[in-house]
């Protein structure tokens, strides 16, 4: 089939990957020249593992383009996904802004029956939002038909969770825009689950917000830990092999971050009280999340004293490894705090560079980062931290030595019998 994707960020690009590697002809469509160009080069725009070789691949043989042309691409293909940025408000709803322009182009151009497929993260009732946006547009009465179809693909592991769906969602209007979307995804083996366009548009948000919340409570479980000298992780695979409850998203740490979680949360609690429904588990998970940059910072505190002129060294800036992304990352909480403490610190992460615009003094390597430093805080769990030498580590450092792990990534009686002191979340 040809499929038009439009908006070429990590959902666009990898899904239109994907659907490459099913056999299907795809076009991306972005307004932003330099994205476009990056990738018709064969050079991604943002760092995902393994996502680059695959671009080249499908450039190569012809059934990737890229274009800016939203005139053409909409006449030319008919299965259109929507796959455009939804950032968060001030009061926590999603902004639409970007959907919108989309669906008037889409409305606009349209010149046969078309499926268009919302792909981005958005609120109850978008779809229904969309297909008044297009209709308005319309010069004539041309049939169309609006899919909710949400994403669950993770920065930094992207392609495989794309390859590998646990289930694909489809809100549908019409058995005959159903019958497309099946086709589209006849390649795939996992669950298809039919519904309408409320309960799909819901389901992406109440999953966001279930793992937020797996991940609130094991660090509320992890402060509990520190105070009774429990080790969380005991606890955490104790309760996720029992398969009602699942062992994943039940790493404590700083709290999550990333462009999603942050705002989905933000967007379900909006909507909620948009309908006079009290959603306190979720308040109370974005409270804890907020919290948890605050308490490590507290326990770096309470153990280094006055934290003026104290010299630190930040591993990880990214909100989670293996991604560029440094959106809500709770790295920089940490660091604005410090900013704030007079601390000396440097920082290190081994892919993000350039973005921070506080003249932040961002070392090329580890080693430079620890150098004479009192302290290491971890903020990312990239796995070349947990493969360094810690032996080296703790020589170039000052003594007494501190770690603070904020992602509870190494091993604390290793790290203290290095002669480290160690100080993890709930990690004894
Ligand atoms: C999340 C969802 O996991 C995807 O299913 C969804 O498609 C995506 O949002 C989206 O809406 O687009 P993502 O934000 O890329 O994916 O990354 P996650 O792996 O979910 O991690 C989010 C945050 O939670 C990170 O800061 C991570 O460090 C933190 N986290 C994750 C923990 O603190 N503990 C855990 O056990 C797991």
């Amino acid at each position: 089939m040809k499929i038009l994707i439009i908006g070429t960020g990590y959902v666009g690009t990898t899904s239109g990957l994907v659907f490459c590697e099913m056999g299907h002809k795809v076009t991306g469509l972005d307004l932003d020249k330099v994205k476009l160009n990056s990738l018709q080069s064969g050079k991604l725009h943002f760092f995902e593992p393994g996502l680059d070789l695959l671009l080249q691949k499908h450039i190569k043989e012809k059934n990737i383009s890229f274009t800016n042309d939203s005139e053409k691409a909409i006449k030319e293909n008919d299965v259109i996904f929507i796959c455009v940025g939804t950032p968060q408000e001030e009061d926590g709803s999603a902004n639409l802004v970007y959907v919108k322009s989309v669906a008037q182009a889409i409305g606009k151009y349209m010149n046969r029956y078309k499926v268009i497929v919302n792909k981005s993260t958005v609120p109850v009732g978008t779809a229904k939002l969309v297909e008044k946006w297009i209709k308005n547009e319309q010069e004539s009465d041309i049939q169309f038909d609006v899919i909710s179809n949400p994403e669950f693909l993770r920065e930094g592991s992207a392609l495989q969770d794309a390859l590998n769906p646990d289930r694909i969602i489809i809100g549908y209007p019409s058995e005959r825009s159903l019958n497309i979307m099946k086709e589209l995804y006849s390649e795939s083996t996992c669950p298809l689950v039919t519904t309408n366009h409320e309960a799909a548009e819901l389901i992406k948000y109440a999953a966001n917000s279930f793992l937020a919340m797996k991940i609130s409570y094991i660090n509320e479980i992890a402060r509990l830990c520190d105070t009774l000298n429990i080790n969380v992780n005991d606890v955490a695979n104790g309760i996720g092999l029992d398969h009602r409850i699942g062992g994943h998203f039940l790493k404590a740490g700083i709290g999550y971050g990333g462009s999603c979680f942050p705002k989905d949360v933000s967007e379900l609690i909006f909507s909620a009280k948009k309908y006079n429904i009290s959603f306190n588990i979720m308040e109370s998970v974005r409270e804890t999340n907020e919290f948890m940059p605050i308490y490590f910072l507290n326990k770096i505190i309470s153990n280094l004293g006055t934290l003026k002129n104290k010299k630190l060294a930040i591993l990880g800036l990214s909100f989670k490894p293996n991604t560029d992304d440094i959106r809500e990352s709770p790295a920089f909480k940490i660091i604005n705090r410090l900013i704030e403490s007079d601390a000396i610190f440097k920082v290190h992460d081994p892919v993000v560079t350039g973005k921070m615009d506080s003249g932040l003094y961002q070392c090329k390597t580890i080693e430079e980062t620890v150098q004479g430093t009192d302290a290491v805080l971890i903020c990312t769990d990239w796995e070349v931290y947990k493969e360094m030498d810690w032996e080296k580590v703790k020589d170039s450092m000052n003594n007494p030595s501190y770690i603070f792990d904020g992602r509870n990534m190494l091993n604390p009686i290793k790290m203290r019998e290095i002669g480290f002191v160690y100080f993890g979340i709930g990690n004894y």
